[in-house]
């Protein structure tokens, strides 16, 4: 399947009162075409800086985009001006966001109408009433019964998870090629979590997008993403397909990460272990691996040497770990 996202060596930086937060430390990653990935960790590791710098939706002062490309479509998205027409047309056209917390995307004085027609007439020069049919389809398609009443309301008068589900219809309005999902369920329980990934999947088949799913809940992305990325303070520690990732995990952050949370793919009766320790604080960071004050695996080599570059495992998959130790 052709690429049609590819991030090398991506760093973004917050310049604060504190010292300098190296928040994406030189992340690479890619996305095929109609492929679903996820990019998983704890809380502050990186995950949403590296989605909004591709977005260049970073705010700036204090952060910057210090390093990297971003390959899409055949061009460098960093060398469009941020607030350009080029990047205009990226954000919510090609590439879409659904964010973590609905209510502070939606407008809450203006009808899902005019919030979504907007973007259509805008991005892809409908009038009103096609614009209106369009959204009031959309809002149909991801569940929302009653539609062309129902558009008309506010974001107040729909329940959380509806919201949820028109954020989706919104972002796959203009046909985006990718849309990313950033912890749109981390407030919700686990059923309604799951029923909105089915859903998102169900969509990017349709629209034939690639969806990008940005969790700390590795429990519940096994069923839905090819890949996975995992990320630790700023870093990728670990890639491979799912198979790989569950099968095989090899970062001995992956495996306390899988060790703490409940799985929605399996019988699960194992006793969940959290994880030790704290999450890394990413100013003025040591040199070495960031998991080494909560490593159970940690050797003299990982205190000496510099935090380890991914390695592809043997085999002819697509394993790569960035940890010395052989878990
Ligand atoms: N505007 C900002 N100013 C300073 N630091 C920031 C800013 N935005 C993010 N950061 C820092 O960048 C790091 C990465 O933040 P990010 O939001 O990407 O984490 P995350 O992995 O998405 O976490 P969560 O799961 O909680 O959403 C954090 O240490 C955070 O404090
Ligand atoms: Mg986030």
């Amino acid at each position: 399947m052709a690429v049609l996202l590819e991030v090398k060596n991506l760093k973004t930086q917050f310049y604060t009162d504190r010292g300098l937060v190296k928040a994406v430390d030189g992340v690479s990653y890619h996305i095929d075409e109609k492929e679903t990935i996820a990019i998983v960790g704890e809380s502050g590791c990186g995950k949403s800086v590296s989605q909004l710098s591709i977005m260049q939706l970073i705010q700036s002062p204090p952060g910057k985009i210090v390093d990297g490309t971003i390959l899409f479509e055949g061009r460098d998205l960093l060398e469009y001006e941020a607030n350009g027409d080029e990047m205009r047309s990226i954000r919510g056209g090609k590439i879409a966001i659904v964010f973590q917390e609905p209510m502070t995307s939606l407008n809450p004085v203006l009808t899902l109408e005019r919030q979504m027609t907007e973007s259509l007439k805008i991005h892809l020069g409908m009038e009103k009433e096609e614009a209106r049919t369009r959204a009031s389809e959309l809002l149909s398609a991801v569940g929302i019964p009653d539609a062309e009443k129902r558009i008309d309301d506010y974001p107040h008068q729909y329940s959380g998870g509806m919201r949820q589900r028109v954020m989706i219809a919104m972002a796959l309005s203009c046909n985006p090629k990718i849309l990313i999902a950033d912890e749109p369920t981390t407030a919700l329980d686990v059923t309604t979590q799951a029923q909105l990934l089915e859903l998102m999947t169900d969509m990017v088949a349709r629209f034939k997008a690639s969806l990008v799913i940005v969790t700390h809940n590795l429990g519940v992305v096994a069923r839905y993403a090819q890949r996975l990325y995992v990320m630790y303070a700023g870093r990728i520690v670990e890639s491979g397909t799912s198979k790989e990732i569950f099968g095989t995990p090899r970062h001995p952050y992956t495996i306390a990460l899988l060790a703490c949370v409940p799985r929605l793919d399996e019988e699960d009766d194992r006793k969940l272990v959290p994880i030790t320790g704290m999450p890394p604080n990413l100013i003025n960071m040591a040199p070495v691996c960031a998991f080494l004050p909560r490593c159970p695996y940690s050797t003299e080599k990982c205190r000496q040497e510099p935090w380890p570059d991914l390695r592809k495992l043997d085999g002819d998959g697509q394993h790569y770990v960035s940890c010395y130790v052989d878990t």
